[in-house]
């Protein structure tokens, strides 16, 4: 372990330690115990079967925010620090593998969240709510949680590895912050239900939440293992092609980026992205020896080699859980001046879908390149999105590719320029 990230970590426990003195007659003045033990109960027991999990971030939300808000408004902000802290201690990740000063660590910045958080809750609710149902203080206490708790562990990351990649690290906020919305709704449900109804109505409002869940979650699961089998396929390819090695798997992944700056649904987002992820799965049934040749292709070669995005329709369109967006497939050659294959669709008449892919699909092959052209490099590549901006690409989304590329999204793939050199001169001609 570095020493500044020993420094940070000490830091932290000694601040704890200050707000839990400062606090510490709270601890004796506290008269709700029912409330409190309760909201532990649920604290914990909602960390540790985690309720909503996205399969293709690998985020799960957690429910520690939707008891929390219940916490601020029933018991003081000390308790709701110890509450929170201990509540969220999981067995299945951190007793099981005890590291002491991770475990402290966890506890700390919880507890300094939450503290924070409960104590803008009290401070805000005259303010903002005066008697009202406290809409307006939960979400200035749950922000304040988010920001303290995250903010506290981006140090750590960033502390613990320096060459950890600062834009997924942003991108993986962003994803956690849409769960923070979620999250303050089924807070303030839970709350309505609490102050209304008592604590049978809140264990009920989970335990609907719970099945609302298992019935997403098996759709999810379904979708999931079906894209599971469709990606052995893809290794099938990937095996036939060595050039291609990855390539699906590598264009879902800036998808993800490029429909995280588009204007879509979240639901739109995640099928595009995990129909990328077998975009070319129509190439299992063109012929081997035309796939691996590095030979320029004949006509008629090409020809073959186009049909894969009509191959990869046929195959999947009678499929019910996926054939929404299959068309991204059928148009993901297609190009914004209608100069593309298979049918010459121009400009908005592509779907949205197909027109992210292409730009994605392209940025693989000038990342890796092909047995006929090097890799690009960043530069090169940033001037080739803009030349082809309107041509092959639409506009719109040419320019959010490139800004996607200077902000340095994809700064970990690119190769550099001796590499490239290198992977030249070793290309045969
Ligand atoms: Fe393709
Ligand atoms: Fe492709």
């Amino acid at each position: 372990m570095g020493k500044k990230l020993k420094i940070y970590l000490l830091i932290i426990y000694l601040i704890s330690l200050l707000f839990l003195l400062i606090l510490f007659p709270e601890f004796i003045h506290e008269s709700r115990y029912s409330h409190v033990i309760f909201l532990f109960i649920v604290t914990f027991l909602m960390n540790n079967f985690s309720i909503f999990f996205n399969y293709i971030t690998r985020i799960k939300t957690s429910m520690t925010i939707p008891v929390l808000i219940s916490a601020f408004y029933f018991i003081n902000p000390l308790w709701v620090g110890i509450v929170t802290a201990l509540g969220t201690i999981t067995f299945k990740e951190e007793i099981k593998y005890f590291v002491w000063y991770k475990f402290l660590f966890n506890r700390s910045s919880i507890f300094l969240a939450s503290v924070s958080g409960a104590l803008v809750f009290n401070l805000s609710r005259s303010v903002l709510d005066g008697n009202t149902f406290p809409i307006l203080s939960a979400l200035m206490a749950s922000i304040v949680y988010f920001i303290i708790n995250n903010f506290l562990v981006y140090i750590v990351i960033n502390l613990a590895d320096n060459d950890v990649n600062q834009m997924s690290l942003i991108s993986y906020f962003r994803e956690l912050s849409k769960n923070l919305i979620t999250s303050y709704f089924i807070g303030l449900i839970l709350l309505a239900s609490y102050i209304n109804f008592g604590k049978s109505l809140f264990v009920l409002v989970i335990i609907l939440l719970f099945i609302i869940k298992d019935f997403f979650y098996s759709r999810l699961q379904q979708m999931n293992s079906y894209t599971q089998i469709i990606e052995s396929f893809l290794k099938v390819i990937d095996s036939k092609d060595h050039y291609t090695e990855g390539h699906c798997e590598r264009v879902a992944n800036y998808t993800y980026h490029l429909c995280n700056e588009m204007n879509l649904s979240r639901a739109k987002s995640e099928k595009i992205i995990s129909i990328a992820k077998i975009h070319d799965i129509g190439k299992i049934y063109v012929d081997d020896d035309i796939l691996r040749s590095s030979d320029k292709l004949s006509e008629q070669e090409y020809k073959e080699i186009k049909r894969h995005t009509e191959y990869g329709y046929q195959l999947l369109k009678d499929i019910d859980l996926i054939n929404d967006e299959l068309d991204i497939i059928l148009y993901h050659h297609e190009r914004w001046d209608g100069r593309g294959y298979p049918e010459g669709l121009k400009g908005e008449k592509i779907p949205v879908g197909a027109r992210i892919l292409t730009a994605c699909d392209s940025l693989d092959v000038m990342i890796t390149g092909r047995t006929y052209k090097p890799p690009m490099t960043k530069e090169e590549i940033i001037a080739e999105f803009k030349k082809c901006s309107g041509g092959q690409f639409d506009p719109e989304i040419a320019r959010k590719m490139i800004q996607l590329i200077k902000d340095g999204y994809f700064d970990d793939k690119f190769k550099s320029e001796e590499k490239i050199r290198e992977l030249e001169l070793s290309l045969e001609y």
